[in-house]
């Protein structure tokens, strides 16, 4: 049998349900893996077992890996221009309707070849390494063709392959309705249905399917359409809704059990109540709405009184949501969506790890679960959320291989 480690000397925000204190604090603490996977975690002096590797921790704080569960990391070009024009005044949706937003991210990205969008993308999430990020979710959508969607996807799978950190990837091609099929929105949908998921089904280019409800892009009849192709292919489900109005986009997924209900600005108490029986995720974007200068706020206290799980996402994208940090995305939870810093460390650790259907093996330290851990020169989680930049994780480990220094 393979030798255990043990990390001692550390204070562990388990985050398990089971310890009843803030963040699951366990203070003078240690934790033994092997294999990438945790076997056994207590306070007090452990005794070492025969051959194990011993590391001293410090006196930090342990956390899960963080898990960023809404990206759009893969992408060509930028979209500087369109922050001036919001700043001069412009909306988001403006700019769309005049061909700009997803749309000129689609132009660049169907410009751009695998190895530099692989690249590219491949320099941001080292950029969400470096707030502690060990799980992250990619979606495409900024291809909008068979081809293109098949492209991003490969990139998405080569860098879950070529990188340390896990990488999910969910299948967005009704992001918006391409050029190409101007009007008929429904076509394009059957287009996605007969001919993209297939294919992406058969090559395992994603676990996940996923679709923008929204004035500007789709309308729930065709949530519906996707999510039953998508289901039959045994895609797992999740939904941008009510992020610039009520789009009823969140009905639609509750239908399907779906992972998760992403932006929510503006979901009714009634929608809330769904997705508590239908245990859907809510998965809350602070960054866009920051970016987008939203003035409508999700209904958290209507998601906490019918105790929907909060998860937080960075929305990392190159128009409404340039952030990539996931403690920067907790931060402007706590501040914009008023969360508690325990409930946006909740967010980004055992919620996010739902949002992806990982709830029984990341975003927790617990025996059984997987060895994705950072230790944090600091002395409580809430330095975690209090600053801006948060400062660095001192160590990384995922599935219990520490990182090289050289990535932090
Ligand atoms: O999550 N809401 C739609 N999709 C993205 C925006 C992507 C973009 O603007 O490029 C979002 O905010
Ligand atoms: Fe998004």
């Amino acid at each position: 049998m393979s030798v255990s480690n043990i990390l001692t000397n550390v204070n562990i925000a388990t985050l398990d349900p089971v310890v009843n204190r803030p963040y699951g604090l366990v203070r003078n603490a240690w934790v033994r893996w092997r294999e990438g996977q945790i076997i056994d975690l207590g306070t007090g002096s452990p005794g070492l077992l025969n051959g194990e590797r011993h590391i001293d921790g410090g006196g930090g704080v342990l956390t899960p890996g963080f898990v960023d569960c809404h990206t759009h990391l893969v992408y060509g070009g930028d979209r500087s221009d369109e922050f001036e024009k919001r700043l001069q005044g412009k909306s988001y949706s403006e700019i769309a309707k005049e061909g700009g937003g997803i749309m000129s991210t689609v132009r660049a990205t169907r410009k751009a070849g695998e190895e530099e969008l692989f690249e590219s993308a491949k320099a941001r999430i080292l950029r969400a390494l470096k707030s502690g990020v060990t799980t992250v979710e990619i979606k495409s959508g900024y291809g909008l063709n068979l081809e293109d969607e098949l492209k991003m996807l490969r990139v998405i799978r080569k860098l879950n392959q070529q990188l340390p950190v896990k990488v999910h990837a969910t299948c967005l091609a009704a992001h918006t309705v391409p050029n190409e099929y101007a009007g008929s929105a429904d076509n394009y949908i059957t287009d996605i249905c007969r001919n993209l998921l297939p294919l992406v089904a058969r090559q395992e280019l994603a676990e996940a399917v996923d679709i923008f409800c929204e004035k500007i892009a789709f309308q729930p009849r065709h949530a519906r359409q996707l999510f039953a192709c998508a289901e039959s292919l045994g895609f797992k489900i999740k939904g941008h809704v009510e992020q610039l109005s009520q789009s009823h986009g969140s009905n639609v997924l509750c239908e399907f059990s779906a992972l998760s209900a992403d932006h929510l600005e503006y979901l009714s108490e009634d929608q809330v109540r769904a997705m508590q029986q239908a245990n859907v995720t809510a998965v809350l974007l602070p960054g866009a709405y920051y970016f987008l200068k939203e003035k409508q706020r999700p209904p958290i206290a209507a998601l906490r009184k019918y105790r929907v799980p909060m998860a937080v996402a960075t929305d990392a994208n190159p128009g409404s949501s340039p952030v990539f940090s996931i403690t920067t995305a907790a931060n402007l939870a706590s501040l914009f969506f008023e969360l508690t810093p325990e409930e946006a460390i909740r967010g980004i650790t055992v919620n996010a790890a739902a949002a992806l259907g990982y709830e029984n093996s990341r975003g927790m330290l617990k025996k059984g679960y997987d060895a994705d851990f950072c230790l944090w020169p600091i002395e409580s989680p809430v330095q975690l959320v209090y600053e801006l930049p948060a400062v660095c994780p001192q160590a990384i480990w995922i599935n219990g291989q520490q990182l090289d220094s050289g990535n932090l």
